[in-house]
This record gives C-alpha cells, sequence and structure tokens, in this order.
C-alpha cells in the first residue's frame, strides 16, 4: 500500500545491482510513494546488472559513476539535477565493495592494497558524494541522505575482516543516518564467508527475525519523507530487535537448554 510519502521529491539511489540489491527495492518503493529519482552504478556493474529493467519500471534515467571518481559524482548530481527539474531531496548510499573478502583473506593478513580499495569504495565515495553535492548545492533543505551499514562496525564477526573497519568509517562520516541492516541475501551479503551461518543466527537471535530488503526499504522511506525530518546524525538499527538481545530462546534450545529449566 502505498501512501504518497515522497510526492514531488527528487532523489539519487545508488547500489541496484539486481532484483535482490536493497537498493532495487527502495527504488520501486520510492516509485510507488511518487518520487522520481536517478538511478546510478559504476559503469561495470551496469553492464552485468539489470538496471535497464529497473529503470523502465520506475520510469527513472540511468547515469552511470563510479563512486570513487569525482569526476563522474560531478557528473551525476550535474544531470541528475537537470533531469528531475531541480535540486535533490534524497540520497540513498547503497555502495559495498570489499576485495580481501571477495578473495577470502583473513582479516590478520590484509593485503592493504585491497584495503585502500574498500575503504574507497564503501566509505570514502560516501564522502565524496557529499561533498561534491555541497559544492554544487545540490541538496535542498530538509533533503535526506541514507547509507546503508552493518553491526560489524560495533561488535566483532568472523569473515567480515576490513569490511568492520571500513563500516566504521562510514558510520563516522559527516553523521548523516546511516541504517544499519539485517543479514540479507544479496551479492554484496551471500559473498562473505559463511554468510549462510551469520544469516540463520542474526534470524534465531532477532525477536523479529531478520529485516528483509523490502523492510529495509520502507525504513529508507520513511527516513526520506518528511515524517522523520528531525531525525539526523543517528546510526539506525533495523534488524528485527537482534542489536538489543543477548541470548534468545530459539538458540538456548539449539543448545541444548530445556524451556522453564
Ligand atoms: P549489492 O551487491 O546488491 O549492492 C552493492 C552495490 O555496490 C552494487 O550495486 C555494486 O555495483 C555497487 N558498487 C560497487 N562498487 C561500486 C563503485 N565503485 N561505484 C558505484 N557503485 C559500486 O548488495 P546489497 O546487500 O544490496 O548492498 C547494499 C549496501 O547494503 C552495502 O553498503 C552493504 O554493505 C549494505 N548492507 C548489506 C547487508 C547484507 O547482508 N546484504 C547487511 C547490512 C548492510
Amino acid at each position: 500500500m502505498a501512501y504518497n510519502l515522497l510526492k514531488g521529491k527528487k532523489g539519487i539511489i545508488t547500489g541496484a545491482l539486481d532484483a535482490n540489491s536493497i537498493a532495487w527495492k527502495v527504488a520501486e518503493k520510492a516509485h510507488e510513494e511518487g518520487a522520481t529519482f536517478v538511478l546510478t552504478n559504476a559503469p561495470i556493474a551496469m553492464r552485468m546488472g539489470e538496471i535497464k529493467v529497473l529503470a523502465e519500471k520506475t520510469k527513472s534515467e540511468i547515469v552511470p559513476a563510479d563512486a570513487t571518481n569525482v569526476d563522474e559524482l560531478t557528473n551525476l548530481f550535474m544531470a541528475s539535477q537537470e533531469i528531475l527539474g531541480g535540486k535533490i531531496d534524497f540520497v540513498l548510499h547503497s555502495i559495498g565493495m570489499s576485495v580481501n573478502i571477495r578473495k577470502n583473506v583473513p582479516y590478520t593478513s590484509l593485503n592493504y592494497d585491497y584495503f585502500m580499495k574498500g575503504i574507497d569504495v564503501s566509505a570514502m565515495s560516501f564522502h565524496k558524494m557529499l561533498a561534491v553535492a555541497k559544492k554544487l548545492d545540490a541538496i535542498n533543505e530538509w533533503g535526506s541522505v541514507v547509507a546503508l551499514t552493518y553491526m560489524a562496525a560495533q561488535r566483532t564477526y568472523p569473515f567480515y575482516t576490513d569490511m568492520a573497519d571500513i563500516k566504521a568509517m562510514l558510520e563516522s562520516i559527516a553523521r548523516i543516518n546511516t541504517v544499519s541492516q539485517s543479514p540479507t541475501k544479496t551479492t554484496a551479503g551471500t559473498g562473505i564467508k559463511g554468510f549462510g551461518d551469520f544469516y540463520d543466527f542474526a534470524n534465531s537471535v532477532a525477536p523479529l527475525g531478520n529485516a528483509t530488503a523490502e523492510d529495509c526499504a520502507n525504513y529508507c522511506i520513511t527516513l526520506f519523507s518528511d515524517l522523520t525530518r528531525m531525525v539526523t546524525m543517528q546510526n539506525l538499527f533495523h534488524d528485527g530487535g537482534y542489536s538489543s538481545t543477548g541470548v534468545s530462546m530459539e538458540v538456548l534450545t539449539k543448545l541444548g537448554v530445556e524451556p522453564g529449566v
């Protein structure tokens, strides 16, 4: 059900690679809620991805941009304002990639060139986007910018390696809102070793179970809307209660503890 929450709003949505991407769901919901927006992704991802299907479905245009490249980001913000006919009301940063994770490099022997690449793509890109937007004065007053993150920024997880440090950096950039999402079955998510076990564990711990990509999209839409305009500089957990749970009965039962004993 749509509520017209984003009627008349203009946005930029990064990171829609395929129908599993969180950004894909955000674009679908933003369209349903009356927004117009530009879709963007790295040129290489667009050759592999299905973004054109999404653009047709949401009546949006695509402007390619590598989020590590300031010139391409400048073009993105300039072209988006031209296409949408004015300043931008909302931006979704939904970009994550670690070469160390892709290549299964353990945390204790990280490759630092890969680490730098991961920082640039997944954290510094957020600063670059915001700096470009500021320079061009491209964001409307009361505009909303949201980046997606993961709780590994605060707590340790095996196999999340340098991405944990990178997410911590992302969350400290600009101190706008970040949404810390449950494990989600996407290309970036399932690339992490042991992801299926992370996913099942979080699902067993969270009182409401894992939040889906669609739930995450709904939350992002509220953050882009006027209803939450005084929410800023927050890291917002969107995880079915996982971050506030010590241990659940479900996990204890799996460990052999009998209820009520
Ligand atoms: P995804 O793989 O669908 O999206 C990642 C996107 O980053 C892709 O569209 C990819 O093309 C884009 N990207 C990579 N390098 C880029 C570059 N240089 N320039 C522009 N775009 C680039 O996966 P997902 O899960 O939707 O990821 C979106 C965000 O959500 C990421 O920040 C991720 O860390 C975060 N997140 C994901 C969770 C999960 O379990 N899937 C959990 C918590 C947060």
